[in-house]
């Protein structure tokens, strides 16, 4: 496990990134900050568009943002590592492995010997519920199971400082979003680590997460922030849950009726 003395997993400080268009420039963020302390699960909320993937992106080591910085464990981010785990939308499993060698292939990038990356591989399908399908390969696995397989590949990094999800299970039903909920959580308690989830369903990160950043957009910065204090696993039903969940809803609605800042100011800002 990847243990550093810096405070924070990851800390952003005033990042501003903006994408030339056809109609001109789109800042998709500006004067973003975050602090992420170490094996926090945090949920990113926010109206489309607001940048919620260009942050995860910038984390991923995919892009460089135009200002300011964005420190894991207290280093400065060089392009993707291995020290990432990420999860998209997508499954995105590679078709011709099995389940198993889907989950071992970062860990026989990363170096790791054949028996040790079987030996995590088999303890990480174990955690996720799949040990039984493991020589199957991702045509036969129902869309839930190749979530679980993706989730499973990002946790078995397990000397990664984080976990990125951007919308993990967003293109499942709604039924079988919570059960991958519940694994996801079940996974996480059993072996904690930072994550950073990106969602659309207030629900969602009221369930999943221990802390909670709504962003606004145009620019996309971090607005405001709900610590939800509820012991795991939660009761999507319960008065506590449901009384956040209208809180957040309320202040979403109110942040998402904000004025847009004058973008010629943030330009003159560059
Ligand atoms: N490669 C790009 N080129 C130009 N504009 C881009 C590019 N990527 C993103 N944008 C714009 O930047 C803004 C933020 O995009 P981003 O993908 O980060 O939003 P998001 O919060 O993840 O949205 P969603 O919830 O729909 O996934 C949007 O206005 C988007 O159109
Ligand atoms: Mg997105």
């Amino acid at each position: 496990m990847n243990v550093s003395a810096a405070p924070y997993v990851i800390e952003a400080r005033r990042v501003a990134h903006s994408y030339e268009g056809p109609t001109g420039w789109v800042h998709a963020l500006d004067a973003f900050d975050i602090e992420i302390p170490r094996n926090e699960f945090l949920c990113i909320l926010g109206q489309s568009g607001c940048g919620k993937s260009t942050f995860m992106r910038i984390v991923a080591g995919l892009l460089k943002p135009l200002r300011g910085s964005v420190l894991l464990n207290g280093s400065p981010i060089h392009g993707p590592r291995l020290d990432r785990g990420v999860v998209f939308q997508e499954p995105a499993l590679f078709p011709w492995l099995t389940v198993l060698d889907n989950v071992k292939f970062g860990l026989r990038m990363g170096g790791w010997s054949n028996d040790r990356a079987n030996t995590r591989a088999h303890h990480v399908l174990d955690i996720v519920g799949l040990a039984r399908y493991e020589k199957l390969f991702p045509y036969q696995l129902s869309g839930g199971m190749k979530h679980r397989v993706a989730v499973a590949r990002a946790w078995a990094l397990d000397d990664a400082s984080v976990l990125l999800m951007d919308e993990p299970f967003s293109a499942v039903d709604a039924i079988g979003r919570m059960a991958l909920q519940d694994h996801l959580i079940e996974t996480w308690l059993t072996e904690p680590r930072t994550v950073l989830y990106v969602t659309h369903d207030i629900e969602e990160a009221v369930y999943l997460a221990d802390r909670i950043a709504v962003l606004r957009s145009s620019p996309g910065r971090i607005e405001r922030y709900f610590r939800v204090d509820l012991a795991r696993p939660r009761d999507r039903n319960s008065a506590e849950v449901t009384a956040l969940k209208s809180e957040i809803t309320w202040a979403m609605r109110e942040i998402a009726a904000l004025p847009k800042e004058d973008s010629a100011a943030l330009e003159g800002e560059a």
